[in-house]
């Protein structure tokens, strides 16, 4: 891939901020924002390729739910050359699949790909061995994520896994303070200005709505989930993997 555009969406002052959304102008900087906006993101998409190794099996699917620009779909395929399967990248942003697909065709050819639009929600899932939710559940509403959770837990075969990064909230106010605090020492540490920062939180905020860490657990219990296990956590984002 050629290196990204720089994200300076926020950098200058707006009058009335709108609401954050997956638009065109997103999609052009969306690589380098992520990058040096989630603490661990790199790692977190490298460790997707190495669980796909192990738990990606012959005749499934994998499926990348909010797939974006394909990065977690892009680490699977590395790792699964040849392997009899099929990835499934889902995203309901025209804008960021018109790029994703671009991407996908650049890189080497290997196992298929299938780029579908549409609303995570209401697509059908089954026969997989390996579902990915980096960093899309986070803009569900929290009353449809069980639905959705319970969903990925049925269409998984037995023994799949389902990787769940997200943003998270604290219940200790203390906490609360000291990851925001460190999250926005992490932003400034990759070139954002205190003004990018409050602007983009400012689009965020209804849009992007954080859970404590405990209510993940629980809701991935509810879904089905008996065993689930937080891997990684970087300040205020965490992955967990959950198997069924
Ligand atoms: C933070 S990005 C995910 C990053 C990506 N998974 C990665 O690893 O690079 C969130 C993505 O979820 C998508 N998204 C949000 N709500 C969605 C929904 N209801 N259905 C499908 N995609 C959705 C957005 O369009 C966006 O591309």
């Amino acid at each position: 891939m050629n290196s990204p555009e720089r994200d300076a969406l926020y950098a200058r002052p707006v009058a009335k901020i709108a609401d954050f959304a997956f638009d065109e102008q997103v999609a052009r900087v969306f690589a380098d924002m992520i990058q040096r906006s989630v603490p661990g993101y790199e790692t977190i998409t490298s460790a997707i390729g190495l669980l796909s190794t192990r738990y990606v099996r012959p005749g499934s699917y994998c499926y990348d739910l909010g797939c974006a620009l394909g990065a977690a779909t892009l680490a699977m395929r590395r790792h699964l050359k040849e392997r009899n399967c099929v990835i499934i990248a889902v995203d309901n942003s025209p804008a960021m699949l018109a790029r994703c697909r671009e991407i996908i065709q650049q890189a080497h050819a290997g196992i298929p790909v299938e780029i579908v639009c549409a609303d995570i929600r209401d697509i059908k899932i089954h026969n997989a061995s390996m579902i990915v939710l980096n960093f899309t559940l986070q803009f569900i509403p929290p009353e449809e994520r069980l639905a959705l959770l319970t969903k990925v837990y049925r269409g998984l075969l037995a023994g799949g896994i389902l990787i769940l990064s997200e943003k998270l909230a604290f219940a200790d106010a203390r906490q609360q303070t000291l990851h925001t605090e460190m999250h926005h020492a992490f932003k400034k540490a990759h070139g954002y200005s205190e003004l990018e920062i409050s602007q983009k939180r400012a689009a965020l905020d209804k849009v992007l709505l954080p859970e404590t860490l405990a209510r993940h657990k629980e809701r991935l219990q509810q879904a089905g989930f008996a065993s689930c296990e937080v891997w990684f956590q970087y300040f205020n984002f965490a992955s967990l993997i959950a198997l069924k």
